[in-house]
Order: structure tokens, then C-alpha cells, then sequence
């Protein structure tokens, strides 16, 4: 009998509940092992050990639920942990102190679910001589070895839904609505929920922008009978000769990491001032990340769980779970976080999202 661990790293999106539920129903149910959730992340093996058991009755009721059960954190990486010494902050590699708190807990193997960070840290520990197994997750969908990640569907599903309710608005008011969403490398978010939203203007981090030539599509718009534009903006777009725009920059809170936001609001203001139609902006934020999982990300979700632990099973550590094509299968820890996955500029997606009329900043 083995006892495994799991763990949910970084942003929460919706799925990992359904991760959760269906690696402890195959480890625990099919193969009688024993799960023990480590709760808030790498937290839990940093900031004291936060752990509990994951048995049958544990994961009851929880397919159709967002979040997840064990809690997260995207912040204390360990790769990069703020650690005081003589009072001043000293960023370190703190990780060999999670594989001894991992010892600890007596497990055989960690399921490390998580996006490109959460990843990054499974795949030090493994070199580390850990049994690690990875799940690729986030909304972002940003993630090189896996065709798509769980989560991702859900959240084109929230803006296009939030697109469908905009434009009826600004319709009736004659107005420009610009609608920031989440991407802070990769813009398939934007793309895909602003062809499945009917968007007139998107623009993508991989695409930067020109701010005449979307006013220019706007007034040709209104030239032609359109009345209202809706312009989905992904958080991490920057125009031709700008940066992306920060809400807060990597710090001791943010593990690392800069926290995107205000592109909406920016691009918003130069629309105003290039024609005369009134211009709001909404910031879809968290919506996109919380509540209900699509029946796609709930089936993905359970059946990367069940790989994972059918990888646990085969000792094939240092492994990630990824979708291709239409079949489940692993791929190396190290591939998974070589590189993103982003839109290409010049690909079919794009092409496609131009030929439907649709601007993209350029
Ligand atoms: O990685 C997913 C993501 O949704 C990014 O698009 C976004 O920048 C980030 O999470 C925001 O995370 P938080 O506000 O929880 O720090």
C-alpha cells in the first residue's frame, strides 16, 4: 500500500476540485492507497507542515465545485523565498527544506497540480530526488506540453457569456465597452472568447498594438452603421512602443511575480479621445477563475488524476500529465516548463479571428 501526497499550486481555477476527487477515487478507492492533501500550496511544506487526510467521504460532493478543497497560494515560491537575515530580505532557494518536510509526512509521491511556477518547483524537487508527478493547470491556458489545461474552457465560457450580456448594453447605448480579461503572457482568453463573443477589436500580449489604427476600425465601424464596439483586452497587451500596465510589481507578496491590470482602463481613455461614442470599461478579473467548472474541465480534470496516479503506479517520476489530441498521456517535467505557450501572431486561430473582420491592434 502507498501512501501519495497532492497539492495544489499558484491561481485556483475552476477543475481542480475534480483533480482532487479523481485521484484519491483511483488511488484511495481503486488501488486502496492512502492520499494526504497538503494544504495552501507549497505553504504547507514551507511555513510549517499543513496537511490532512483525503479519504473516500473527504472528496463526496465536490466535482461541481471551483476553488479547491486544499487552498492554494501563489505567492512563497520556494525557488525564490524571501528569508530575513541581519533585517534585511534575502531571496533564496528554500526547496531542499520542502523535501525534508516532505519526508515528514511519510508519503511516497507528490502530485504537484499547478501552472508554469507550480511546475517549475515540482521539477526542482524532482532533481532533488523527490517522486513528483505534475498536473498541468491554469486558465490561462499558457502551458507548452499540454494541448489545452484544465480550467481554461470554464473561463471562455464566463467572458463569453459576460460578452453575450455587454453587448446588449452597449447596443442600447451606443457605446464602446472595453473588457480587460485574464493572460498575462498568452492571449487565448481573449482571443477565443472574442471570436466566440463576436468582439470587434482584440488585442493580445503576442500582438502589441497600434492605438490609431484600433480608433481607425472603430470609426469605420460607426461609418458603416455600427453603433457600439466591444474590445476585449488581454491583461497583458501593450501597445508598440509601451509596456504592459502594472497594478503592483513583484515583491515579497508576490513571490516573484508582477500583478498585471489597468490595460482595460488605459485603452479605454485613448478610445475617448478619438471619436465620439461614449466609452466604459469592465474588468472581468476573478469572475474568470471562480464558481462552476464546464463539464470539458471537469472530464479533463479526472482524467489527469487518474494519470497521474496510474504514473505513481509505474514509478515514472518527473513526469507531467498532458492532453493530446484526444488522449491523455505524460510528458517530461523539464519539457512541460521549457517554454509558454502562446498565440502565434501568423497562426490559423488569428487568421481566422481577422478574415471574420475582427481587429487586432495591428
Ligand atoms: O495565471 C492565471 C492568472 O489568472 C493570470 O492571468 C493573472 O495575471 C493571475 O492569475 C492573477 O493572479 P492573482 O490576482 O490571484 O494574483
Amino acid at each position: 500500500m502507498k501512501t501519495i501526497a497532492i497539492l495544489t499550486g499558484g491561481g485556483d481555477c475552476p477543475g481542480l476540485n475534480a483533480v482532487i476527487r479523481g485521484v484519491v477515487r483511483s488511488a484511495v478507492g481503486t488501488r486502496n492507497w492512502r492520499v494526504i492533501g497538503i494544504e495552501d500550496g507549497f505553504d504547507g511544506l514551507l511555513t510549517g507542515l499543513k496537511t490532512r487526510e483525503l479519504d473516500l467521504k473527504a472528496v463526496r460532493g465536490i466535482l461541481q465545485l471551483g476553488g479547491t478543497l486544499l487552498g492554494t497560494s501563489n505567492h512563497g515560491n520556494p525557488l525564490h523565498y524571501p528569508v530575513m537575515e541581519n533585517g534585511e530580505v534575502h531571496w533564496m532557494d528554500v526547496s531542499e527544506q520542502v523535501v525534508e518536510n516532505f519526508n515528514k509526512t511519510g508519503a511516497d509521491a507528490l502530485i504537484a497540480v499547478g501552472g508554469d511556477g507550480t511546475l517549475k518547483i515540482a521539477q526542482r524537487l524532482y532533481e532533488l530526488g523527490m517522486n513528483v508527478v505534475g498536473i498541468p493547470k491554469t486558465i490561462d491556458n499558457d502551458l507548452k506540453a499540454t494541448d489545452v489545461t484544465f480550467g481554461y474552457n470554464t473561463a471562455v465560457g464566463v467572458v463569453t457569456e459576460a460578452l453575450d450580456r455587454l453587448h446588449t448594453t452597449a447596443e442600447s447605448h451606443h457605446r464602446v465597452m472595453v473588457v480587460e480579461v485574464m493572460g498575462r503572457d498568452a492571449g487565448w482568453i481573449a482571443l477565443e472568447s472574442g471570436i466566440a463573443g463576436g468582439a470587434d477589436v482584440i488585442l493580445l500580449p503576442e500582438i502589441p498594438y497600434s492605438i490609431e489604427r484600433i480608433c481607425d476600425a472603430i470609426r469605420r465601424r460607426r461609418e458603416r452603421g455600427g453603433r457600439f464596439s466591444i474590445v476585449v483586452v488581454a491583461e497583458g497587451a501593450h501597445p508598440l512602443d509601451g509596456d504592459r500596465v502594472l497594478q503592483e510589481t513583484a515583491g515579497k507578496n508576490r513571490g516573484g511575480v508582477d500583478r498585471l491590470g489597468g490595460i482595460g482602463q488605459h485603452v479605454a481613455e485613448q478610445i475617448s479621445q478619438c471619436q465620439d461614442m461614449e466609452v466604459r470599461t469592465v474588468v472581468l478579473g476573478h469572475l474568470q477563475r471562480g464558481g462552476t467548472p464546464s463539464p470539458f474541465d471537469r472530464i479533463l480534470g479526472s482524467r489527469f488524476g487518474v494519470k497521474a496516479v496510474d504514473l505513481i503506479a509505474a514509478g515514472d517520476y518527473g513526469k507531467m500529465v498532458a492532453l493530446r489530441g484526444r488522449s491523455v498521456v505524460s510528458t517530461t517535467l523539464q519539457e512541460a516548463v521549457g517554454s509558454l505557450n502562446l498565440v502565434p501572431p501568423h497562426g490559423e486561430l488569428v487568421e481566422a479571428a481577422e478574415k471574420l473582420g475582427i481587429m487586432l491592434g495591428r
